[in-house]
């Protein structure tokens, strides 16, 4: 196919221009910078359509990640783009910094009407890092005016990803991304995660599903016993965790969070920055999971990534001390709230509702995880595990003993072989190494069957080369 460069106003570009333009001046997030100056070039994506890319080269490939966790509408949409704009048109920037403006008002609006129980109030920011970054300085304001000056803790969980900005990498919890930035904001306790998978690593000594959910969250309550209660503001947690490979929770899970963070006094943040928005079938997480949190972060599919957006959402009881008198929560974002990006997300909203997005992906999820587990005879595949449209295959040296990789090993294998082998086969997807090796799966929400087939096929094409050239 031919890629047309025509809805831009810049001129066409060769490949070979473009290479070098990137090479020369383009610093990629979390890259290796040296495969635009010592390698072949980085990948160059011009044109999206449905859950179809294209890159400049004219190859097609499968977006099997929704861009990020984002295009959950799907790409090419143009009511999207018509949808910003017309808002461009008519007022292209205000700030929500004292004043407002009728789109953000209707998005805080539909969000809260969206949102779980007295989740009623959105504060709005540009991306998933500030809405972290929000939360957790509004837990430390709240609980300041609420008369517990020395709560400003948070816990989290081994491998999470939170968030890149200072206060969000405290959260966050991979040595590997913070080493280099020591010291980040103090305050950060880490507790197991929910990897029913590798549970034995983490010190369940074994037992259903229902008993590791238990003794998980019962390692939260240990760890607010061991800082003590009146030091720890909040919980920041993953419906589903995304980083180490889709850990959803186990039944229970939330509920006997819920009682814990209610027992001490401790807020309960839902990081659904990927869960929300019809990642797993629902508008958030914690309705996925019927638990009750404090306060949810939520950013990219909430505009399918037309145009960038974030928030906090906050309950009726941590707002209600900042909504009187002279109070104001001293804090902000330039950007937070734009006007293109929120009318973007009211139409996007409006396109998951006429075209019953959600139930598409409940209806489906089944046989997505199906199809994936159909790879389990590879013996590379250790295990299938996910939610909805939101699955993680972790990748193993021996299925028996689980045995994972060495650093070595993860090299060659995920950054030497897989990454690029899967995308020359047609498939944009993750291949992840921050926790155990992993291949992770999100994409936009509007395939089936069919397109769950191709991924599979690839899939098993590449990790059956994989294993042969261990
Ligand atoms: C759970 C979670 N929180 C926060 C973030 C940070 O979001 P952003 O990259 O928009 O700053 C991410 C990004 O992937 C995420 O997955």
């Amino acid at each position: 196919m031919s890629i047309s460069t025509e809805p831009t106003s810049r001129a066409a570009r060769s490949e070979a221009e473009l290479q070098a333009m990137a090479r020369d001046h383009l610093w990629m997030h979390f890259s290796r910078q040296s495969v635009m100056t010592e390698g072949d070039g980085v990948p160059i994506i011009v044109k999206g359509e449905g859950h179809r890319i294209w890159d400049s080269t004219g190859k097609e490939y499968i977006d099997g990640l929704a861009g990020l966790f984002v295009v959950n509408a799907g790409h090419g949409r143009r009511r999207l783009a018509e949808a910003g704009a017309r808002q461009a048109e008519q007022l292209a920037f205000f700030p929500i910094w004292s004043y407002a403006h009728p789109a953000a008002i209707e998005l805080a609006d539909r969000i809260a009407d969206l949102a779980p129980g007295d989740l009623n109030h959105v504060f709005f920011s540009t991306g998933g890092g500030e809405a972290v970054e929000t939360a957790f300085k509004l837990a430390k304001h709240y609980w300041k005016l609420a008369g517990q000056p020395a709560k400003h803790k948070v816990i989290s969980r081994y491998i999470a990803y939170h968030g890149t900005p200072q206060g969000a990498l405290a959260i966050t919890g991979l040595p590997g991304m913070k080493s280099m930035f020591e010291p980040v904001v103090p305050g950060g306790f880490r507790v197991p995660n929910t990897n029913f998978y590798r549970a034995g690593e983490m010190g369940f000594t074994g037992g259903t599903q229902e008993q590791f959910g238990v003794w998980a969250a019962d390692r939260i309550e240990e760890m607010i016993n061991f800082e003590g209660p009146e030091t720890v503001a909040a919980v920041f947690l993953e419906p589903v965790q995304n980083s180490g490979g889709c850990f959803p929770p186990p039944p229970g899970y939330f509920q006997r969070v819920r009682e814990i963070c209610d027992k001490y006094d401790v807020l309960l943040v839902s990081d659904e920055v990927i869960c929300a928005f019809g990642r797993l079938g629902h508008y958030f997480g914690a309705d996925a999971y019927g638990f009750q949190p404090d306060m949810i972060t939520f950013a990219k599919a909430v505009t399918s990534g037309y145009s960038p957006l974030g928030g906090t959402i906050v309950s009726d009881r941590v707002y209600e001390p900042f909504a009187h008198g002279q109070v104001s929560f001293p804090h902000g974002y330039t950007f937070g709230g734009h006007p293109v990006s929120a009318a973007v997300a009211l139409e996007n909203l409006d396109i998951f509702e006429e075209e019953g997005l959600l139930a598409h992906v409940r209806e489906n999820s089944p046989v997505f995880r199906s199809t994936l587990e159909k790879l389990t005879d590879l013996p590379i595949v250790g295990d299938v595990r996910g939610d909805g449209y939101f699955f993680g295959i972790e990748l193993v040296k021996d299925k028996l003993t689980k045995e994972t990789f060495d650093d070595d090993e993860s090299e060659r294998l995920l950054r030497g072989f897989l990454s690029k082998a899967l995308f020359d086969a047609g498939l944009y997807c993750r291949a992840d190494d921050r926790g155990d090796p992993v291949i992770q799966l999100a994409p936009p929400l509007t395939i089936g069957p069919s397109e769950f087939d191709e991924i599979e096929q690839i899939l098993r094409g590449v990790l059956t080369e994989a294993w042969s050239r261990l």
